[in-house]
C-alpha cells in the first residue's frame, strides 16, 4: 500500500528503543521513581507536590503558570504544597475522612488546584465536575457519589439542587457571595488554617478520583480510580509526553475530564514540570498567544481545537513566535490525517495521536516520538500493554480485520470499579480482555486504526455524551412524548447530536418550539449535550421490549440500509 509515513526526527527522546523497552519491561520497573518504594508511605499528592517542595533544588520551581482574563499567578511547588496543606486542614475541620467523596464544581484557578490536592492529602476521593454542567448533571453526580463536601463558586451554586442532596453536609464557596453566612467561605477558612498537615498515607489500591462518564444506556457512571494509577501517569509522562526537567507543558483539557487530571495534573507534576493553566474557551489567537507568551514546549490538545486552528488559516499562526514548541499530542477523537499534514507544515512538528478512555485512566495506544507516524493511525500500544482486535467472544482477529479494540487486563491506571454499581465492572471484560467498545483494526505492522464506536455513545467535539441522558431530559419537556438521540457525522465537530422526537397531543411543530426544546436541554443538562438538530416524527422506532432503536434512526439519517428490523414494535 502506498502510504505516507512521517519519520521520527533524530532527537533525544526519553524512550529510545520501543521494541527493546517493550520486550524487557515490567510495570514494577517504574516503582523506583516513587518515594513509597522506599518508605512504604503512599499518596499521589505527596509524589506530585510535597516531594518536590521538600527538595531544595526544586521547591521554588514554578508548578503552575496560571492565567485567566484579569488574573495571573505563579505557584511554586512549595506554594502549592502549602496551600493544599491548608485546604486539607479545612477539610479535616469539617470532618472529612479517608474515602469520603469531595467534589469540585468550579473553573480552573489556583484555588481549584489547592483544593484538589488538599482532598487527596486527606485520603478522600476527589470528584471534579466540568463547570458547564447544569442542574441535572450536577444532581446526578452528587447524588450517585453521595458527596459529603462540595467546593464551588457563587456563580455556580444556583445549579446545585441542595434540597435534593441530603448527604451533602458542607459547601465551600470560593469568591464573594453576599450570602457567606450560609456557606463556608474558602478564603476565610484558608487564612485561619495551618500550612502544615500530616498527610494521610493510603494504600496503592485506595480511591483517589471519581470521573463520571457516559455509556449508551443509563445515567453517567462514576469511574473509580486509585492511587496506583500514578505508576502509569509517570511512565507515559516520560515516554509519550517526553517530559524533561526544563519543559513548559500545556494540557488544554479541563480537569472535569480525565485528560485534565491524568495529564493536566498528575503526569506533569509527578515529573516536577511547570504547567501552563489557562481557563475558559479560547479563540485561535488565544491559543497561539498562550503558547507564545509562556514559551510552551510540550502541548497536549484535542482534534477539535486543532481543526479550529486549521480553518483559521496558517497566516494567523505566522504572527506568533512558536519556536519553543517541540512536541504536540492529541486525544479524544479521531485525528484527521489532514490535520497531521497541516501540523507538519504549520508547526514543522508531528502531531502525535494518543488513544485511551476515562475507564483506562491513562494512555494505552499512542504515537510515540520515537516511532514513525502513519497519519490516521492511533499508533501502537505502550510498553506494558498488550492490545488486540477481538470478536464478540473475545477471540483475537487477524490483521486488517475490523472488530472490538481490546486490552489484555491488568495495567496500573485501570479503573477499579464503577461507583455504586457492583458487578458492572465485570461487564467490561470478555475472555481476559478489557473490551473498549471502539471498533478498529490493526495493520500488519501493529499500528491501530480507529473506525468508530460499536455502541450508541456520541463523541461531539471530543466530549462523550450518552444518548440516554439527552433522551431523558428531552422527555421532561411537556411537548415531547418520545425521543431518540444519535450522533450525526460532522466535519469539524466529529459528530453533532441529533434528536428525533414525537410531540404530545396539543403541540404543533414550530421553529420556536424546537428552539425552546433545545434550550431546555442546554440549560437543564449542559451546553455540549444539547441537540444541534431536532426532527419531529410521528413516532420513534422501538423494539417490542420498548428500547429505542437508535441504530435504525441512524440508518435513516445517513440513508443506509436498515438491516435487521425483526424486533421492531408493530
Ligand atoms: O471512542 C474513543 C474516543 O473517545 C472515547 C473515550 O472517551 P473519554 O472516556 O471521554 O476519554 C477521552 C480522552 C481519554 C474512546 O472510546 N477516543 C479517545 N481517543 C481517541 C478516540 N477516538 C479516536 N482516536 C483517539 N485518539
Amino acid at each position: 500500500m502506498d502510504m505516507q509515513v512521517i519519520p521520527a526526527r533524530s532527537e533525544d527522546y526519553n524512550l529510545k528503543d520501543y521494541q527493546k523497552t517493550r520486550e524487557n519491561f515490567k510495570w514494577d520497573d517504574v516503582n523506583k521513581h516513587f518515594t513509597w518504594n522506599e518508605t512504604g508511605k503512599v499518596n499521589i499528592a505527596y509524589e506530585a507536590l510535597d516531594r518536590h517542595a521538600e527538595n531544595p533544588a526544586k521547591k521554588d520551581k514554578v508548578a503552575l503558570l496560571y492565567s485567566a482574563p484579569g488574573r495571573e499567578e505563579r505557584l511554586t511547588f512549595a506554594d502549592l504544597s502549602k496551600q493544599s496543606n491548608r485546604f486539607a486542614n479545612v477539610l479535616k475541620k469539617h470532618d472529612v475522612n479517608k474515602g469520603d467523596r469531595v467534589f469540585l464544581f468550579m473553573p480552573r484557578s489556583p484555588e481549584f488546584y489547592a483544593a484538589f490536592f488538599g482532598i487527596l492529602k486527606t485520603g478522600a476521593i476527589a470528584g471534579p465536575l466540568f463547570e458547564a454542567f447544569m442542574e441535572q448533571a450536577v444532581r446526578d453526580r452528587l447524588q450517585d457519589s453521595e458527596a459529603k463536601v462540595l467546593i464551588t463558586t457563587p456563580a455556580l451554586i444556583e445549579r446545585v439542587p441542595q434540597d435534593e442532596l441530603p448527604k451533602l453536609e458542607t459547601i465551600i464557596l470560593v469568591g464573594e457571595s453576599g450570602v457567606a453566612h450560609t456557606y463556608i467561605d474558602y478564603h476565610r477558612e484558608m487564612a485561619g488554617a495551618s500550612d502544615e498537615f500530616d498527610i494521610e498515607w493510603v494504600n496503592l489500591e485506595d480511591g483517589m478520583l471519581l470521573h463520571y462518564t457516559s455509556g449508551s444506556t443509563g445515567k453517567p457512571k462514576g469511574v473509580y480510580h486509585v492511587h496506583n494509577a500514578m505508576i502509569q501517569h509517570y511512565a507515559t509522562g516520560e515516554w509519550v509526553l517526553d517530559l524533561k526537567e526544563d519543559d513548559v507543558y500545556w494540557c488544554t483539557a479541563d480537569p472535569g475530564w480525565v485528560t485534565g487530571t491524568s495529564y493536566g495534573i498528575f503526569a506533569p507534576l509527578l515529573h516536577g514540570v511547570t504547567n501552563v493553566i489557562r481557563g475558559g474557551r479560547f479563540t485561535p489567537d488565544d491559543w497561539y498567544e498562550t503558547l507564545e507568551k509562556n514559551e510552551v514546549t510540550v502541548w497536549y490538545t484535542a482534534p477539535t481545537a486543532l481543526r479550529m486552528l486549521v480553518s483559521h488559516g496558517e497566516g494567523a499562526l505566522r504572527k506568533y513566535n512558536l519556536t519553543s514548541l517541540r512536541h504536540i499530542m492529541s486525544v479524544g477523537e479521531p485525528l484527521n490525517p489532514e490535520v497531521v499534514t497541516w501540523g507538519l507544515k504549520a508547526f514543522n512538528l508531528r502531531i502525535h495521536d494518543t488513544w485511551w478512555m476515562t475507564e483506562t485512566g491513562a494512555q494505552l495506544i499512542v504515537n510515540l516520538p520515537t516511532l514513525e507516524i502513519r497519519p490516521g493511525s492511533m499508533g501502537k500500544p505502550i510498553p506494558g500493554i498488550e492490545a488486540s482486535i477481538v470478536d464478540h467472544e473475545g477471540n483475537e482477529l487477524p490483521p486488517n480485520q475490523m472488530g472490538n479494540l481490546a486490552i489484555k487486563e491488568g495495567w496500573p491506571a485501570m479503573m477499579r470499579q464503577i461507583w455504586n454499581n457492583p458487578g458492572k465492572y465485570e461487564s467490561y471484560f470478555i475472555n481476559g480482555w478489557y473490551v473498549s467498545g471502539d471498533s478498529a483494526y490493526r495493520d500488519e505492522d501493529g499500528y491501530f486504526w480507529f473506525q468508530g464506536r460499536l455502541d450508541d455513545v456520541i463523541n461531539t467535539s471530543g466530549e462523550r455524551v450518552g444518548p440516554f441522558e439527552v433522551e431523558s431530559k428531552l422527555i421532561e419537556h411537556p411537548a415531547v412524548a418520545e425521543a431518540g438521540v444519535i450522533g450525526k457525522p460532522h466535519p469539524e465537530r466529529g459528530e453533532i447530536i441529533k434528536a428525533f422526537i414525537s410531540l404530545n397531543e396539543g403541540y404543533e411543530k414550530s421553529d420556536e418550539l424546537l428552539e425552546e426544546i433545545r434550550q431546555f436541554v442546554k440549560t437543564g443538562l449542559s451546553a455540549h449535550a444539547a441537540p444541534r438538530e431536532i426532527e419531529i416524527r410521528d413516532s420513534i422506532p422501538k423494539t417490542r421490549s420498548g428500547k429505542i432503536m437508535r441504530r435504525l434512526l441512524k440508518s435513516w439519517e445517513l440513508g443506509l440500509p436498515t438491516g435487521d428490523t425483526s424486533t421492531l414494535e408493530e
